[in-house]
């Protein structure tokens, strides 16, 4: 049963940026090996979060992105001087949206939108601002206010807060399996955007709804 929703958080990286949309730069740098550099950045940058989080060693979004970007690239054998390296981290700022994010937005609009990420205040800032979204939201919401990540139930927490209903009116929205598990464990509901048809991972939890892309979300919330 679908709650009445009133407001409606959204993960940034991986549901509404594509944070594979560095691969091309990733290739100019290092031909050929821009996927494989592409998903090792992003495995390690998560699983810096869950380490720091667990590790009460909080660093902004930032920092953990560029340690991952580093171990990446020594993991591979790949050379990356300090200007590659600017270069690569300057790409999370631009990040693409994956297609059908702005219609989808704009017909999700009678909700109040917030973002709710892992990014810090002005990575955030800059992937909405960069990518014409800035009047979509009502809050761009940061883990930084609670200086630990996903998928702490301090971190959903702000949902809520930030929206003033309560956490039963928040539909949780992310393609990113374990952020899901977080959220419906911490007592939002969840929309599970499972863009590349991906297995559930074994935690059990569900999501409450699974959908291909934001647009299955539009007529589940119709
Ligand atoms: C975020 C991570 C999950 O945006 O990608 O919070």
């Amino acid at each position: 049963m679908k709650p009445r929703i009133q407001a409606i958080a959204f993960d940034a990286y991986g549901t509404l940026f594509d944070v594979h949309s560095v691969i091309a730069l990733c290739n100019r740098k290092f031909p050929g090996q821009g996927a494989e550099l592409s998903k090792l950045w992003r495995s390690k940058q998560l699983e810096y979060t869950w380490l720091r989080s667990l590790m009460g060693k909080y660093e902004d979004f930032w920092m953990v992105t560029e340690s991952a970007l580093i171990f990446a690239c020594r993991s591979l054998g790949l050379a990356c001087p300090a200007e590659t390296r600017r270069e690569l981290m300057e790409s999370y700022l631009h990040l693409e949206t994956f297609p059908e994010v702005k219609s989808a937005l704009g017909k999700l609009s009678k909700h109040k939108l917030a973002i709710l990420s892992n990014g810090s205040p002005r990575m955030l800032a800059a992937a909405v601002d960069n990518s014409g979204l800035k009047r979509v939201f009502a809050d761009v919401i940061s883990v930084d206010e609670v200086k630990i990540y996903k998928s702490s139930p301090r971190v959903y927490a702000l949902a809520s807060k930030h929206a003033a209903v309560p956490d039963n009116a928040i539909a949780f929205v992310s393609s990113n399996f374990w952020d899901i598990a977080g959220a419906k464990s911490f007592g939002l509901w969840t929309c599970w955007v499972n863009r590349g048809k991906l297995p559930e991972d074994e935690l059990g939890i569900r999501p409450d709804v699974t959908v291909d892309t934001l647009d299955g979300l539009i007529a589940v919330l119709a």
